[in-house]
């Protein structure tokens, strides 16, 4: 069936607006020859590895997509091979609009921002939910004491798609502790310059 993404997220209405605006074609060379995109590869491992927020939409039983943040310190995305990914689900304010919705459809797309690189991973799966308790015995998602958080669950989520997006209008944003990094090389460069000038002004 060729690219996994295509085949779950080209429905009969997409394939029907692809036709009318003229880049089924195109399209449709994607979902032809043996399955990819839905085994994790050292890219996706390394990116999603990454990162220090996500964005996870789930669907509601009443049909409405609901789309929420994710964050922790970078790393807090597991992969556990290469169908799997998991993370430690902190405390809110406990609307659990995200776990009513998980409950009934365990359906989640996942969206991984790289704003300085301009790049996206878009991915598709199937989620299951761990007890708190659970983390630390079942599988490796725990933070230890490295984060501030109140753990309420573990989320792991079966990989069934996944796809690369363009970097097309992204905004390159930095984390603080990114553009302190920047700021410091910056920095690093006056500092030398300046002794360099006062070096030059004492020969002179
Ligand atoms: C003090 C506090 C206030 C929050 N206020 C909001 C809020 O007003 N709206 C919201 O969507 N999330 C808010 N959050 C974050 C959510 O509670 C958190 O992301 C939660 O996991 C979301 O659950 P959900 O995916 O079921 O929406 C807040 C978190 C804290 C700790």
């Amino acid at each position: 069936m060729g690219h996994k993404f295509a085949e779950l997220a080209f429905t009969g209405a997409v394939k029907n607006i692809q036709s009318d605006q003229g880049s089924r074609n195109s399209h449709a060379r994607m979902e032809v020859g043996d399955d990819y995109n839905y085994v994790l590869g050292p890219n996706e491992a390394q990116f999603i590895a990454a990162r220090d927020s996500f964005y996870m939409a789930t669907v509601s039983e009443t049909g409405w997509p609901y789309v929420q943040h994710r964050g922790g310190p970078v790393g807090f995305v597991k992969i556990l091979d290469d169908k799997t990914l998991g993370f430690a689900d902190f405390r809110g304010i406990r609307q659990y609009v995200s776990m009513g919705n998980i409950s009934q459809n365990d359906r989640v797309s996942l969206f991984f921002m790289d704003y300085p690189n301009k790049t996206r991973l878009k991915l598709l799966g199937r989620v299951q939910t761990l007890g708190a308790s659970e983390l630390d015995t079942q599988q490796k998602l725990s933070l230890g004491d490295r984060y501030k958080a109140r753990v309420e669950r573990g989320l792991l989520i079966t990989v069934e798609a996944f796809d690369w997006n363009c970097p097309q209008h992204i905004t390159p944003r930095f984390t603080s502790a990114e553009a302190d990094y920047e700021v410091s090389s910056l920095q690093t460069t006056i500092l030398e310059l300046k002794a360099k000038l006062r070096a030059k002004n004492a020969r002179n």
